[in-house]
């Protein structure tokens, strides 16, 4: 019976189900809702709870409408949890003249490779999406009334390997000018972290990852992991 079971276990797929993200107030849920549709997921459902705040579900594409996998549920922060960053902050006295060097020691960290911590990765099979998409969110840091200054912004270029995808770079509009690099080959990395949605450690902000692999490449950035 043991056996059977386990067989069973084997044969029958499994997916990465959803990730559950949070906005940082009750009144920036429209915005932070807003952002995500820009960074192309598809918003199924917003439901407003008895508190006003909002609830969504996104999906990450069209075909996941009504699956149970590729879910990016999005609400406000819990009560609990705000005041418990609230203290944590407080007793790290962040922002004062004594401020733990612990918190500036991560920041830096986490401002050389949004990789650092957590974050959150998509993946893309379009680059030309990747250009499109993160070409609007600069432009929205930059001139948006909601979005301006909110928006970091950070691209890896694929380890040099190939003179096909290092022309493709070249020609990029976003990865034209770019000297840093992905821990691996033949694919691509745009992130962007905002202050609307908290995560980490501090409940500062999150970061999302944007990905593509150029195709018929068997050896890349997703598949295996490279130390430069
Ligand atoms: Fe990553």
């Amino acid at each position: 019976m043991a056996t059977a079971l386990q067989d069973t276990q084997s044969a029958a797929a499994r997916s990465l189900g959803h990730v559950a993200l949070h906005y940082q107030t009750p009144e920036q849920g429209p915005l932070a809702a807003r952002l995500l549709t820009m960074l192309g997921f598809v918003e199924t459902q917003d439901l407003t709870l008895p508190d006003g705040a909002h609830f969504y579900r996104f999906v990450v594409d069209p075909r996941h409408q009504g699956r149970g996998d590729g879910i990016i549920y999005l609400s406000v922060v819990p009560e609990a949890q705000r005041k418990l960053v609230a203290a944590v902050r407080d007793a790290l006295k962040i922002g004062t003249a004594d401020e733990h060097p612990a918190v500036g020691e991560m920041r830096g960290h986490l401002a050389r490779d949004p990789e650092y911590s957590f974050h959150i990765g998509t993946l893309l099979e379009s680059l030309e999406e990747l250009e499109e998409r993160f070409l609007a969110l600069e432009e929205a840091n930059r001139s948006d009334p909601e979005l301006k200054g909110r928006l970091k912004i950070t691209y890896n270029r694929a380890l040099k390997s190939d003179p096909e995808i290092e022309a493709r770079l070249n020609a990029s509009p976003i990865y034209g000018k770019v000297d840093r690099f992905a821990y691996g080959r033949n694919g691509v990395q745009a992130f962007v972290e905002t202050d609307i949605l908290a995560s980490g450690t501090l409940g500062e902000s999150t970061f999302l990852e944007f990905d593509y692999v150029f195709p018929d490449r068997q050896s890349h950035v997703l598949s295996i992991v490279e130390w430069a």
